[in-house]
């Protein structure tokens, strides 16, 4: 018996990425394209709610919370959609990638996530921010738009200021780019034209489109989001306000025409890294590495980190969050979790979760595939 009570404990210690992850009602959690709150001395983990048979949004984000990252107590919803017609998140609307983070000013917890008007496929490209008293919420929803409109990204400008002129240089480029030229995508002169600005360019009065997304905050209160815009051709990361509720103005663009999704980021001895996928949707692809030395860059693209069985395929996932435990680095495997979903189309529901940690080999990140392993 009590072989059995330690078994048992072991079982639930550990991470089994790929398999049902039962929550304390013995339900599989539903929270994907997820990322985690920790507040106080409790993670929480919110993530989009996915039905049986379709990715729609017909609940909202969803809620957990845990002590030990291993055993999940179902919150139910953080955010719900709405009933009424017409609201940006309207039931049925494309909810996705919603993460949480707690302005200590205001002492609000701030949720952004991708967001997809009902009906309209993913042509929005939208965030939506919510804000809530406590980290379980209720959210109650603020507003959805496109991202930074009528503001360059800092490096087309004479200063890293939000108002300030366009170098002449870039502007002379500028000049030249116009969408309606090019009756072929994927040309080189058509990838040169959009790492140039050509799509920043065609959406500066409307905002810049805004999808797959994660956010982060820096040692030094700052944060930022970070996601896919330009057609998912180019990652732009855009500073938050002090109240964590809106863009400063301020953003840059990271590989432009680089063709990355799925963001996830964290800061090891003062080097950013962050880790993204390449664009083919629900299937998984070779996920992709950059570093760089401030968060507004330079950024560097490193190989691949993934080791072992598809390796080249992200282990059949898709990367959605990275993160960083506060516990000194002796008492766990790693300080950073890697965390990707194994996206089931037909069943999205029963979508599966990758956690691995993250070491180092060679001052470089790596995400070695294990069956099982303890968070502590
Ligand atoms: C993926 C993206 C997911 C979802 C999906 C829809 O590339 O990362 O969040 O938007 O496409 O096909």
């Amino acid at each position: 018996m009590l072989c059995q009570l330690l078994l048992c404990a072991t079982a639930t210690a550990q991470i089994r990425s790929g398999e049902l992850w039962p929550d304390d009602n013995g339900q599989h959690i539903n929270a994907h394209g997820g990322g985690i709150l920790k507040y106080g001395d409790t993670y929480y983990w919110f993530g989009e709610h996915k039905s049986d048979h379709t990715s729609d949004a017909l609940v909202g984000v969803t809620c957990y919370s845990s002590k030990d990252l291993v055993n999940w107590h179902n919150c139910g919803t953080a955010l719900s959609v709405s009933d009424e017609r017409g609201s940006d998140i309207e039931r049925g609307c494309i909810l996705e990638r919603p993460k949480v983070i707690y302005n200590p000013v205001t002492k609000r917890f701030c949720m952004w996530f991708h967001l997809e008007l009902k009906g309209r496929g993913y042509n929005a490209a939208r965030y939506g921010v919510a804000v809530a008293r406590r980290p379980e919420g209720p959210y109650q929803f603020l507003y959805s738009q496109r991202a930074n409109p009528g503001t360059w990204p800092v490096e087309f400008l004479t200063e890293r200021a939000v108002a300030a002129p366009l170098k002449a240089d870039t502007k002379a480029v500028l000049d030249t780019l116009d969408a309606a030229h090019f009756r072929e995508s994927w040309t080189p002169a058509w990838l040169k034209a959009v790492g140039e600005g050509l799509f920043v360019k065609r959406d500066f009065g409307t905002g810049q489109m805004s999808r797959d997304m994660t956010l982060y905050v820096d040692d030094d209160g700052r944060a930022y989001h970070i996601f896919s815009s330009e057609e998912n051709l180019t990652l732009h990361i855009a500073e938050l306000t002090n109240d964590y509720l809106h863009h400063t103005g301020r953003y840059t663009r990271v590989a432009p025409a680089g063709h990355n999704e799925a963001p996830a980021i964290f800061k090891h001895e003062g080097t950013y890294w962050m880790i993204t996928s390449g664009c083919t949707g629900w299937a998984p692809n070779e996920a992709r590495m950059f570093s760089a030395p401030s968060i507004w860059g330079p950024w560097t693209q490193h190989p691949n980190p993934c080791r072992g069985p598809k390796q080249e395929l992200t282990f059949g996932g898709q990367s959605t969050y990275i993160l960083t435990l506060d516990a000194p680095l002796t008492t766990v495997k790693s300080r950073y979790i890697f965390m990707a979903d194994i996206w089931r189309p037909r069943h999205p529901s029963d979508a599966r979760y990758i956690w691995l940690p993250i070491e180092f080999e060679d001052g470089k990140p790596v995400v070695r595939w294990r069956d099982t392993w303890d968070v502590k």
